[in-house]
C-alpha cells in the first residue's frame, strides 16, 4: 500500500506507475489524502475534502478475463465494496448501475475502472474507488451526497475502511477467477438500485417509465417500458431520473 498526502488522482498516478516503472504487483494500492483533479465516470470531477474520505486505487491483472466479459469485473468491484458496507450500513446501500454506491436515493460513493487492453484480453486494470465516509458538508454542486458519517453520526476509521473493501474485492476476484461466474451475475442483479420497480428514465432525449428487470451478461442494461418492451441500454444511454 502507497499512501500519498496529496496527488491529482490515483487512478492517473496508478497507470503511470504502471506504465513507467518495472512490473507493479497485483493488488498494489494507491491511497490519497488528497487529489486535486478527482476523476469521475464520464468525464466528471471527483470531490473529497482533504483527509476526510477514502479515494484509492487498486491494481489487477485480470489476464484471464475476455474483454467481452469486462462488465464482470465491475460486478465484483461492487460486491466487494457493497460487502464492506453492508455490515456498516444495512441494507439501505445500493448499487445504482453500473458501479455507484448508494445509500437510499443519495450516492456515497464511485468506481472508475480503466482497463488496459491486449487484444481479447485485460492486461491491467486500474480500480479507482471514492467512498464520503466522514465529510458532512458538501458543496452545491454535489447536491446528492451523502457519507457514512451522515447516516452514522459519528467518524469511520478510513484505514480500517480501505482494508475491509480490499479484503471482500478480493474475495470476490477469487470467485471470478475460480468461474463462479452465475454466482457472481445473480448477486450482483441482488443489490441492484431500483431493480423490479417503477420509474422514470431519460434516453434518446425523450422520458418514459419503465422498470429494470435485468442485465445482459455484457452488463447492458434492460429496462421494460409500459408496452412490455424490454430495452437495452449501454452506460451513457440512459439516465435514472430521481423525482
Ligand atoms: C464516479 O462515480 O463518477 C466515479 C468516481 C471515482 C472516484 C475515485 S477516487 C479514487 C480514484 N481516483 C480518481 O481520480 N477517481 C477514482
Amino acid at each position: 500500500m502507497i499512501s500519498i498526502k496529496e496527488v491529482d488522482s490515483t487512478n492517473t498516478f496508478l497507470k503511470n506507475l504502471v506504465a513507467n516503472s518495472k512490473p507493479v504487483p497485483e493488488g498494489t494500492v494507491i491511497m490519497a489524502e488528497s487529489q486535486y483533479a478527482g476523476r469521475g465516470q464520464q468525464q466528471n470531477g471527483w470531490h473529497s475534502e482533504p483527509g476526510k474520505n477514502l479515494t484509492f486505487s487498486l491494481l489487477l491483472n485480470p489476464a484471464f478475463l475476455a474483454v467481452t466479459d469486462q462488465f464482470d469485473l465491475t460486478r465484483v468491484v461492487s460486491l466487494g465494496v457493497y460487502d464492506a458496507l453492508e455490515p456498516i450500513l444495512g441494507n439501505n446501500l445500493k448499487i445504482k448501475w453500473p458501479n455507484d454506491i448508494y445509500y437510499g436515493d443519495k450516492k456515497l460513493g464511485g468506481i472508475l475502472i480503466e482497463n488496459l487492453l491486449q487484444g481479447n484480453q485485460i492486461k491491467q486494470s486500474v480500480i479507482g474507488i471514492g467512498i464520503n465516509v466522514n465529510q458532512v458538508v458538501f458543496p452545491d454542486w454535489v447536491p446528492n451526497a451523502a457519507s457514512i458519517n451522515q447516516i452514522l453520526q459519528q467518524d469511520y476509521d478510513l484505514q480500517l475502511l480501505l482494508s475491509q473493501i480490499c479484503n471482500n474485492i478480493e474475495a470476490w476476484y477469487l470467485k471470478l477467477k475460480a468461474g463462479k461466474t452465475a454466482l457472481i451475475r445473480q448477486a450482483y442483479l441482488n443489490i441492484m438500485y431500483w431493480l423490479n420497480q417503477q420509474h422514470a428514465f431519460k434516453a434518446g432525449g425523450s422520458i418514459f417509465n419503465g422498470t429494470i428487470t435485468s442485465l445482459k451478461n455484457n452488463g447492458l442494461l434492460i429496462v421494460k417500458n409500459n408496452k412490455e418492451v424490454e430495452l437495452e441500454f449501454n452506460f451513457k444511454e440512459i439516465e435514472f431520473l430521481n423525482k
